[in-house]
């Protein structure tokens, strides 16, 4: 079968960086989305701005697989930090994801998908392997080269830290600490918080396809999280998410 790689971003901005990858591009809108359709580094790539939330996202993933019949889906965007000691630049790469705002109790368990009798959807664990070497890769070459001199400066990114774990998703904006102490009160173990992987991870799992998600702290989901999150994603996310499509598609064969 014919590999066609669904690459989905949280943000227009990263989108048209990795836009800018594709060769022999060629776009289609449905469903009030641009997809570009060509290929990064000889791998067959579409790439789609995911729009912001669950709902939107796997409305996305569903639109990649059935009418670009892509056969694996990696998304990239940015997240709020939850676990402690996790940085602004720090990246984390989904192990498992859940979504932090579902609960039909009594009738199903907190956080279980209805009718699937899980809450946690695993990330593919090839796909997922890649994302940890490119990311590693991408690391090992330094911030100064991925963002700049004047970015790493500007957020103190300094060495950046790598980390597999879990991912929480819900419809909301973590920005206060009540709000993610609730969050990690009840999910302990998650890294960081955003608001489309565990989305897409469904549909990734209903439909039998591989996916990854690799997430850049652009805040620490506190207070601070909005003034952070858009001056990251103005001036950093774009560039990590191009280093980062990059290093994935010289590993994929
Ligand atoms: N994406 C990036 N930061 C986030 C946050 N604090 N909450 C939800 N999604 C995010």
């Amino acid at each position: 079968m014919k590999r066609i790689l669904g690459i989905m971003g949280a943000m227009a901005e990263e989108i048209d960086e990795v836009k800018t990858m594709l060769v022999d591009v060629k776009s289609v809108e449905v469903g009030g989305r641009a997809f570009y359709s060509g290929t990064i580094n000889g791998i067959e790539c579409v790439v789609v701005f995911s729009k912001w939330g669950k709902v939107a996202a796997s409305i996305t993933a569903s639109i990649l697989i059935g009418r670009f019949a892509i056969t694996e889906l990696l998304f990239v965007g940015t997240a709020g930090a939850l676990a402690e000691g996790l940085k602004i630049g720090d990246i984390v790469v989904g192990q498992r994801l859940v979504q932090h705002d579902l609960d039909a109790r009594p009738m199903i368990p907190r956080f279980e998908l209805p009718l699937l009798n899980r809450v946690y959807v695993n990330s593919d664990v090839r796909l997922t392997g890649l994302a940890v070497r490119a990311v590693s890769k991408l690391l090992d070459r330094g911030v100064v080269q991925v963002m700049g001199e004047k970015n790493a400066k500007e957020f103190s990114i300094v060495a950046p830290a790598l980390v597999l774990g879990d991912i929480a998703s819900g419809d909301q904006f973590v920005n206060s600490a009540a709000k993610r102490n609730s969050i990690l009160s009840e999910l302990p173990d998650i890294q960081c918080v955003e608001m489309e992987g565990a989305a897409v991870a469904q549909a990734c799992y209903e439909f039998d396809l591989p996916f990854a998600v690799i997430r850049v702290i652009s805040d620490t989901a506190d207070h601070n999280a909005r003034i952070d999150f858009i001056r990251f994603v103005r001036e950093v996310a774009n560039a990590y998410a191009k280093a980062i499509v990059n290093e994935m598609t010289l590993l994929l064969d």
